[in-house]
Parts: C-alpha cells; sequence; structure tokens
C-alpha cells in the first residue's frame, strides 16, 4: 500500500498573514494517519518551515527550474528551494504547462533536478475538458506519465497527481466511477515503466476536492490522497480533507 498524503497546493496565494492558517491547521488534526504537505509560493517556503516547526506538517514547492544555477532571471532551482526547506515539489501542474508552455520533456528535466536535490517530485497529469469528451484520456495521461518520469527516477521518491484540468477550481469533479479508471491505468503504466515498486507510488486526486467530498473519493481504488488548491488555503478546509484522508 502506498503512503496516504493530503497535500495542498496555494497557487499564487498567501503573505505573511496566510501563515497563521499554517498554525490553525497543525492544531486541528493533531497526528493523522497519514502526510500532510502544504505548498505556499516559494516567498513563503521558509517562512512556513518554521511556523510548521513541531507539527506533522511538512512544506513543499509549486515548481523547479531544471538547472543547478545561472543566468535563468526569476527562476529557482530545486537545492534553492531544499535549502529554504522544502522537502517536496509539485511539478508539471496543468497551471505551469498551460501559462509556461511546459512539455513533458520540460518536466522530466524538472524532476530530475528535484530528485538529485533531494526532493520529492508530484508530477502533476490530466486530461482537458475536449480531450475527456474526445475519449483520449488514458492514452493523454499514459504519454504524460511517460514522459514526464525521467530515467532512472527513483520509485520511492515519485508521487503522481491526476488533474483533469476541467475539474479545477470549478467545483466539478469526475464521477468515482471515472476517477478508479484513471487511477488503476496510472497504477498500471507506472508498474509497467518501474516494476514493483510502483505500487507504493502514492497517487493523489485533485480537482476541486474539498471536505464534503474527500471521503468518497479517498474509497476509491488507488486514491492515495489529494493535490488541493482552494480547500487548502483556510485551515478548517484543509483539516476536514486530512481528517477524511486519515480515516479512508
Ligand atoms: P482546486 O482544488 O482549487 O480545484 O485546485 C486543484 C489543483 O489544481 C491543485 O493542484
Amino acid at each position: 500500500m502506498a503512503r496516504k498524503i493530503a497535500a495542498g497546493n496555494w497557487k499564487m496565494n498567501g503573505t505573511e498573514a496566510a501563515l497563521a492558517e499554517v498554525e490553525a491547521l497543525a492544531g486541528m488534526i493533531g497526528t493523522p494517519d497519514c502526510e500532510v504537505l502544504l505548498c505556499p509560493p516559494a516567498t513563503l517556503i521558509d517562512r512556513m518551515v518554521a511556523r510548521a516547526e513541531g507539527s506533522v506538517v511538512a512544506v513543499g514547492a509549486q515548481a523547479c527550474h531544471p538547472a543547478t544555477s545561472g543566468a535563468h532571471t526569476g527562476d529557482i532551482a530545486a537545492d534553492m528551494l531544499a535549502d529554504a526547506g522544502a522537502t517536496q515539489v509539485i511539478l508539471g501542474h496543468s497551471e505551469r504547462r498551460a501559462d509556461h508552455g511546459e512539455t513533458d520533456a520540460d518536466v522530466a528535466a524538472q524532476a530530475a533536478a528535484a530528485l538529485t536535490a533531494g526532493l520529492t517530485a508530484i508530477i502533476c497529469v490530466g486530461e482537458t475538458e475536449a480531450e475527456r469528451d474526445a475519449e483520449v484520456t488514458l492514452n493523454l495521461v499514459a504519454s504524460q506519465l511517460a514522459g514526464s518520469i525521467p530515467e532512472g527516477a527513483d520509485p520511492a521518491r515519485l508521487v503522481v497527481a491526476y488533474e483533469p484540468v476541467w475539474a479545477i477550481g470549478t467545483g466539478r469533479t469526475p464521477t468515482l466511477d471515472q476517477i478508479a479508471e484513471v487511477h488503476t491505468h496510472i497504477r498500471a503504466e507506472l508498474t509497467q515503466r518501474l516494476g514493483a515498486a510502483a505500487i507504493d507510488i502514492p497517487l493523489l486526486y485533485g480537482g476541486s476536492v474539498k471536505p464534503g467530498n474527500a471521503a468518497e473519493i479517498f474509497a476509491v481504488n488507488d486514491v492515495d490522497g489529494a493535490l488541493v488548491g482552494g480547500a487548502s488555503l483556510k485551515a478548517a478546509d484543509f483539516a476536514g480533507i486530512v481528517t477524511a484522508l486519515s480515516a479512508a
């Protein structure tokens, strides 16, 4: 069984004042039976690490550059994220793919850099609504995975998040059968590529996860947790999701 992870992606939200949510969250969840991760904007990583100290909340990042240093204005290297206290990094989020034109090959290069820096790589895949309507979801997700996982990646430091683009921030979610179909397919693809160790790679579902729908999603086969956007910004909402995962 893969370990369970409740991960929050704060996206481009949060300044100093938002860090009060971390202490509130820690107080609400105690020691749950799952990992808890928050990925704030890079500007808050080291401050969040300080505020989360002594709690179960780990801190991650949302993107990294594939190079270790150099002339890349505005970018951040994986080593720098680790130095700031991040232990994991989200890569290939659909917003990065759309806003910054990141390709599968870019994501693989970023993931290789993240793994070299000692970070866990949370690799995101998922279809647009047009792709789902065209019934290419399973093939697309398989090809995103194949292209985004670097050669020689250590399965123990990989996490995969399935995030249908049309479910992000929309309040819409796939049916439980649709989630099960994609997660089963991802597990099979990972097993084919990485062998038996793929059974231990956490598969997260992301897209409009809320306290109210978390438990039914976590009951789906091969769903080991969630990558949560909007509902990770408020401690009470995210605590509800953590509690549901802990009980799953
Ligand atoms: P929402 O939970 O706001 O739909 O966002 C999901 C997401 O993109 C997490 O990475």
